[in-house]
C-alpha cells in the first residue's frame, strides 16, 4: 500500500539535467534525506517509559527462584535430543529432584527491585556502567529532535520527501501527488537521493578498490574522506577532476588514497589498529565460546539437567579469531544448500555414520547430502508436515501458523521443508561436539540455535510460538513435574498445538507405554487438549497433537492445582538467566491483551500494528506504539528498497542466513520479506522487550547480551545488520569483542551493514579493516553514518591460547 509513495520514479533519469539550475534545491533535499535516512529511524532505544526490557525482568527473576539441582538422584531419565544411545553415554541419566531453594523476601542479595537493576548481570561479566543507558538515550533523542528541527528548518519543498514521520510523509506525499503543484520539487528530491547515492557508491567503491587490502587508515584522512564524499553542491564536478585529471589541485579522495597507498607500502609500523590473533581452542574452527568454556564446565556440579550444554559466558570474552576448517569453501546456495553442502565446511562424519541408516546425511564425495528425511519422516519431510495438516486443519500452516519452534531439531529438515509451507521455524538443538546438529542446518541456509532444554527458560518471550514441534527428541517431558514441557506451555500461544511424535506415541515397549501414561496424565492436568492421534503411514510414526487452551476456565476446575498456576508477580516474559519453574502463567482474557486472540493470518500479520499496541502507549521511536511501527516499517522499506537492496552492490540471492543484531519491530526483516532469506532478529536485554512484536507479526527473534557471544556456530550468517548498536555496547563493553565476534559468526565474504555515529563507525572501520575486511560502501552525514563492510578469508598467522576453551 505505501509502496506507492515511493514509486515516483519518473523523474529520475532525467534528473542530471536539472542540476545545475538546482544544485541549492537538491543540496536541502540531500541533507534531509540525510538526516532522515541516518537518524529518524535508527534512533534507538529511547523510550522505555512502556516496554520494559529483559533485563529489567530478570531482576524481578532472580529474586523468584533459583533452581538448584540436587546432585543425587536416580530416576533413569531418556536422553536428550538424542536419537543414538551410542552417542553420549554419559549424558544418559539425569537426575530428578529440583528443589527451588529460596523463595523467601528475605532480602539480601537476591531482592532486586525493578529500579535496582544491574544485579542480575553481576553474576555474568558486564555491565559495570548503570548510567550508560540513561546517557545513549539522552544522545539518540537530542538527535532525533535535531534531525526534526532540521526538517522543519528545511523549506516548505522539502516536506514531501521525508520528514520523519512516516505519517506525515504519506499525508503530505498523498495531497502533493493529488495537486501535482509542484512536480519539480517531487522529482528533485527523488532524483537527488538517487543520484546522491550512486555518487557515493561510485566514490567508495573506486577508492574501495584501489586501496584494497590496506590495513590502517589515518584518522583525519579519514574524516575529511567521509566530508569529501558528502554532497556539496560542487561535488559532481569535484568527482569528475579526480577521476579525469589530477591536475592543479586534488581532492580530498585522491590524497587519502595517496596517503594510505603511502601508508600501505610502508605497512608493519604504521599505527596498525588491533593485533589480531587466531584462537588456539579445544573446539577449533567450531568454536563458542559461551558454549565452549571448557573450564566452566568442568567445574559444574551436576550436568543432570544439561548444564554442561547451558551458556557458560567466559568473564573475559575471547578477542581472538577463529581459525578456518581446512578446505572450507563459499557455502552452496540455497535452495541447494538444503540438499547438500560442502563436506569439508561441516567435517563432522559422526551424525553421518550414526544416523546413516536413518537417512538423515549422508556422505557423498565432497558433499553432505540430506535426503530430506529426519528419524520421524525417513520418506520426506513434506509428507509429514502435510500428514500433520490433513489430520488437524486448523493448523493452516501458512496461514494460522506460521511461526514454529522444532526442540531437538537434528538437522532441521522440518524446518527447511517447511519454508515451502511458509512457515518459518526456529529450531533448536544443544551443542554436540559430535554431531553439530545446529551446524548443519545453519549450513544449509536453515534457521537453528545452540540450546538445550535445561535449567533455564529458553530465550524467548512467552506465548510467542504458533506451533512447537518435537519428533523424536527425546526431551524427558514427563519427569519433574513435567518442568520441560511447561517450559513449551509458556512459549507457546494460548490455543497454539504441540506437535509430538515420539516412539511413545506408537510403540508398546513398555519403557515407551510408561511414557505415554505420564504423558497423557501430564498434559491432562496442564489442560491440554489431544486434538488428534494419527499415524503417518508412508514414514511410519504416530503422531499426537495437543492444544493448549484459550481460557483459564479448564485451571480452575481441576481437582488438584497441580502442576500450579504462577504466582501473579511471575513475569512470563522475563528469559534472560531466568530458572525454569514448574508452574504455569494464566491465560490473557482482557481483549487488550496479548495472547487473548490469535493473530491476524499471515501475511496480513506482517504489516499491521498488533491489536495490543495501544495508542496510549508510547513507542520507541516517541510515538503513539501503533503509528510507531507503523513508521518503523514505511522506513525500513524505504531503506532497503532505497539502498540495500540497490545501492550496495550485495549480490542478495548468495544471501540466504540474515542476522538483525538490534531488532525494533522487526522493520528490517519485515522489508525483506519478498526475498529468498529468513532474519533471525535479535533484541538486545537492554533494549525495550519488543520481541513479542515481533513474534506477533511472523517473525522470529531471540533476546541476547552482545557483551557475550551468541549461541550460533562460526561462520554461519551471510549478513549482520547492526542499527545503532555498535555505538550501545561500546560504552558496555570493549568495541574489539563484539568485532571479533561479529567475525566469528559471519561467513566469509559476508557483509555487515552498520548505521551509527560517525565516531562510533570510524572506530569501527579501522577495526574491520585491521581484519582485512573491506568496505565496499561507506556513507555519512554529519555525525551519522552507514558502512557496508565485507568480512574476506584473511586470518591471523600469530596464535593465542584460551586456556578457558582448551579441555
Ligand atoms: C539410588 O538407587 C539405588 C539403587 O537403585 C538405591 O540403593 C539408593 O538408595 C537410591 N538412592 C536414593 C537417594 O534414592
Ligand atoms: C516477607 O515480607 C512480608 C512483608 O514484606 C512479611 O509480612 C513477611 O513476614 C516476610 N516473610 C519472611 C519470611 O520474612
Ligand atoms: C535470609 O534467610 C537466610 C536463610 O534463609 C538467613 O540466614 C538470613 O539471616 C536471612 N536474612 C534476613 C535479612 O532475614
Ligand atoms: C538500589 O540502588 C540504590 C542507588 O543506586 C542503592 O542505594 C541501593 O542500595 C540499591 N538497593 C539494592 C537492594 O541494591
Ligand atoms: C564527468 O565525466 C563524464 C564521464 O566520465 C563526462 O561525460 C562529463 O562530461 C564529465 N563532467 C565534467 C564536468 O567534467
Ligand atoms: C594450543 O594450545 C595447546 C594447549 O595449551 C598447546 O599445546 C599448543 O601448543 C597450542 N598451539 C599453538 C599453535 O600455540
Ligand atoms: C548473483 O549470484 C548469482 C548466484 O550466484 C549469480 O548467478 C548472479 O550472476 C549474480 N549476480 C550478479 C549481478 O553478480
Amino acid at each position: 500500500m505505501a509502496l506507492g509513495k515511493y514509486s515516483r520514479v519518473d523523474g529520475r533519469k532525467s534528473s542530471s539535467s536539472y542540476c545545475s539550475t538546482v544544485t541549492l534545491v537538491v543540496f536541502v533535499a540531500l541533507c534531509l534525506v540525510g538526516v532522515w535516512m541516518m537518524t529518524s529511524s535508527s534512533v534507538i532505544p529511547i523510550q522505555n517509559l512502556e516496554v520494559s526490557s529483559q533485563d529489567s525482568k530478570n531482576k524481578v527473576k532472580e529474586q523468584v527462584s533459583e533452581s538448584n539441582p540436587s546432585s543425587e538422584n536416580n530416576d533413569t531419565i531418556p536422553k536428550q535430543f538424542e536419537d543414538n544411545p551410542g552417542v553420549l553415554p554419559e549424558d544418559a541419566t539425569k537426575g530428578g529432584s529440583h528443589e527451588k531453594t529460596q523463595k523467601e523476601n528475605n532480602t539480601s542479595q537476591n531482592s532486586n527491585t525493578f529500579e535496582n537493576v544491574s544485579d542480575s548481570a553481576a553474576e555474568r561479566n558486564q555491565e559495570e556502567n548503570p548510567e550508560n543507558k540513561p546517557k545513549s538515550e539522552g544522545a539518540s533523542k537530542t538527535e532525533t529532535e535535531n534531525g526534526e528541527r532540521r526538517t522543519e528548518d528545511g523549506e516548505s519543498k522539502m516536506v514531501d520527501t521525508d520528514s520523519e514521520a512516516g505519517e506525515t510523509r504519506k499525508d503530505n506525499s498523498d495531497g502533493n501527488s493529488g495537486i501535482q503543484g509542484n512536480p519539480e520539487n517531487d522529482k528533485k528530491s527523488d532524483s537527488g537521493e538517487s543520484e546522491k547515492k550512486s555518487e557515493e557508491n561510485t566514490v567508495m567503491k573506486q577508492d574501495g578498490d584501489k586501496a584494497d587490502g590496506r590495513i590502517e587508515v589515518d584518522g583525519e584522512a579519514k574524516d575529511l574522506l567521509s566530508n569529501e564524499v558528502f554532497p556539496s553542491g560542487a561535488k559532481s564536478e569535484l568527482l569528475n577532476e579526480t577521476t579525469t585529471q589530477n591536475g592543479a589541485w586534488s581532492t580530498q579522495a585522491a590524497e587519502s588514497k595517496n596517503e594510505k597507498d603511502a601508508q600501505k607500502s610502508s605497512e608493519p609500523n604504521q599505527e596498525v589498529v588491533y593485533t589480531w590473533k587466531l584462537c588456539n581452542v579445544t573446539a577449533g574452527p567450531d568454536y563458542i565460546p559461551c558454549l565452549d568454556n571448557l573450564q566452566a564446565i568442568r567445574n559444574l556440579r551436576t550436568t543432570k539437567h544439561y548444564e554442561h550444554r547451558e551458556r557458560h559466558c567466559p568473564e573475559d570474552p575471547p578477542t581472538c579469531l577463529v581459525p578456518l576448517p581446512e578446505g572450507y569453501q563459499r557455502p552452496i546456495e540455497w535452495p541447494t544448500s538444503r540438499d547438500k553442502i560442502w563436506y569439508r565446511n561441516v567435517p563432522h562424519t559422526k551424525l553421518a555414520e550414526v544416523k546413516g541408516h536413518q537417512n538423515w546425511v549422508k556422505v557423498s564425495g565432497d558433499y553432505l547430502s540430506f535426503p530430506g528425511g529426519g528419524t520421524q519422516f525417513k520418506h520426506g519431510a513434506l509428507h509429514y508436515i502435510d500428514v500433520i495438516q490433513q489430520s488437524v486443519p486448523d493448523i493452516a500452516w501458512g496461514k494460522r501458523s506460521r511461526v514454529v519452534l522444532d526442540v531437538g531439531c537434528g538437522v532441521a529438515s522440518f524446518g527447511g521443508y517447511l519454508f515451502d509451507r511458509d512457515v518459518l521455524t526456529m529450531s533448536l538443538a544443544p551443542k554436540d561436539e559430535h554431531e553439530a546438529q545446529v551446524q548443519f542446518a545453519l549450513e544449509r541456509g536453515i534457521p537453528a540455535i545452540s540450546a538445550v532444554m535445561g535449567t533455564k527458560r529458553l530465550l524467548f518471550p512467552s506465548r510467542v510460538f504458533d506451533v512447537v514441534h518435537c519428533a523424536r527428541c527425546r526431551v524427558p517431558w514427563h519427569i519433574e513435574g513435567g518442568k520441560l514441557l511447561l517450559e513449551l506451555n509458556r512459549v507457546l500461544r494460548p490455543g497454539g498445538f504441540f506437535i509430538w511424535s515420539a516412539t511413545p506415541v506408537y510403540q508398546t515397549r513398555a519403557e515407551d507405554v510408561g511414557i505415554w501414561q505420564a504423558m497423557t496424565e501430564l498434559t491432562k492436568s496442564m489442560c491440554w487438549n489431544v486434538v488428534k492421534l494419527t499415524k503417518d503411514k508412508v514414514n511410519k510414526v504416530g503422531i499426537v497433537i495437543y492444544q493448549k487452551p484459550t481460557s483459564n476456565e479448564c485451571y480452575e476446575k481441576r481437582a488438584r492445582n497441580e502442576p500450579p498456576l504462577c504466582e501473579e508477580s511471575d513475569d512470563p516474559n522475563a528469559a534472560w538467566n531466568v530458572p525454569l519453574q514448574a508452574c504455569m502463567h494464566r491465560v490473557p482474557v482482557d481483549a487488550s491483551e496479548r495472547g487473548s486472540r490469535w493473530p491476524e493470518q499471515w501475511s496480513a500479520r506482517l504489516e499491521k500494528p498488533p491489536y495490543w499496541l495501544l495508542s496510549s502507549q508510547i513507542g520507541v521511536y516517541g510515538k503513539a506504539a501503533p503509528e510507531d511501527f507503523s513508521s518503523d516499517y514505511e522506513h525500513w522499506k524505504h531503506v532497503v528498497t532505497k539502498s540495500y537492496l540497490t545501492e550496495m552492490e550485495i549480490n542478495w540471492s548468495k544471501v540466504r542466513n540474515v542476522m538483525d543484531m538490534n531488532s525494533i519491530y522487526g522493520g528490517f526483516a519485515a522489508a525483506l520479506k519478498k526475498l529468498n532469506v529468513w532474519v533471525m532478529n535479535v533484541v538486545p536485554v537492554d533494549s525495550p522487550d519488543t520481541l513479542p512484536i515481533i513474534y506477533e507479526r511472523g517473525l522470529f527473534g531471540i533476546y541476547h547480551d552482545w557483551c557475550e557471544s551468541f549461541s550460533t556456530y562460526p561462520r554461519s550468517y551471510d549478513l549482520l545488520h547492526a542499527d545503532h548498536l555498535f555505538s550501545k555496547i561500546q560504552k558496555k563493553c570493549n568495541l574489539v569483542v563484539v568485532v571479533a565476534e561479529a567475525d566469528r559468526i559471519l561467513r566469509p565474504e559476508g557483509r555487515l551493514i552498520v548505521r551509527d555515529k560517525l565516531q562510533t563507525l570510524n572506530e569501527l572501520e579501522s577495526l574491520l579493516k585491521s581484519m582485512h575486511w573491506q568496505i565496499p560502501f561507506k556513507y555519512s552525514k554529519d555525525t551519522e553514518g552507514l558502512l557496508c563492510a565485507q568480512k574476506t578469508l584473511w586470518r591471523p598467522t600469530e596464535v593465542e591460547t584460551i586456556t578457558y576453551a582448551i579441555g
